[in-house]
């Protein structure tokens, strides 16, 4: 049973995602051990506890730079045994330290279609803001690998979302959570626990 640990910094839809899709026996080959908070006090904290997981806040105020910071969350992540780290609306970019240590073992939802609206500074809804000032007339969200490079790592899945003449950031970004983010993220990590995706140069392959 491999060990995924979730870290959040809010709202908590997509560890829910997550939570439900292993209640529906979606996620065979994993179990959800802990969730790390980068912020007390958010909402994330409180559905997992609801589901019985255990819970750490490491706040990223507490730390100097973000090496400090990744310093704290590696340590964490080596107690808990992690297989698998998702960014489950994780705002918080941690630095080489623990990529290095989890190679093609931390992903990320990114409520984009990457290469579009991703980067440093592009989180939230300053992505669906961006996509609307564009006027782009798809937008979606991505689950990648996490490299160092922000945003810049191998591509699991995508899944387009088309945007309304009407949208408003919080229109859009719902619309992506509900037909994107909270379908391809649990997909995502199935797919890693039963052991399915390959890694070749940037692309992943996808084994049945
Ligand atoms: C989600 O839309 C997620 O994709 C995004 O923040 C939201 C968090 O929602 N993440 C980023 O922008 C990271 N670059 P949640 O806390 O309800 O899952």
């Amino acid at each position: 049973m491999k060990k995924i640990v979730v870290l959040v910094s809010g709202g908590g839809t997509n560890l829910q995602a997550l939570m439900d899709a292993a209640d529906d026996g979606i996620i065979r080959g994993g179990a959800i051990t802990c969730v790390i908070s980068s912020k007390p006090g958010v909402y994330a904290l409180e559905r997992a506890a609801r589901h019985k997981i255990p819970t750490r806040v490491i706040p990223r105020k507490d730390y100097a730079d973000a090496a400090a910071y990744s310093k704290a969350i590696l340590q964490a992540l080596q107690e808990e045994e992690a297989d698998l780290v998702v960014y489950a609306g994780f705002m918080t970019i941690l630095d080489e330290q623990v990529v290095k240590a989890f190679p093609n073992r931390m992903m990320n939802v990114h409520p984009a279609l990457i290469p579009s609206f991703c980067g440093k500074g592009f989180y939230g809804l300053r992505v669906h803001e961006a996509a609307l000032q564009k006027g782009v007339k798809l937008s979606g969200a991505t689950v990648h690998f996490v490299t160092e490079e922000c945003d810049g790592g191998p591509i699991i899945l995508q899944k387009a979302v088309e945007v309304h003449e009407d949208d408003t950031p919080e229109t859009l970004q719902k619309r992506i959570m509900q037909e994107a983010e909270w379908k391809i993220l649990p997909q995502a990590v199935a797919l890693f626990c039963e052991d399915k995706l390959q890694v070749q140069g940037h692309k992943v392959l996808i084994t049945s």
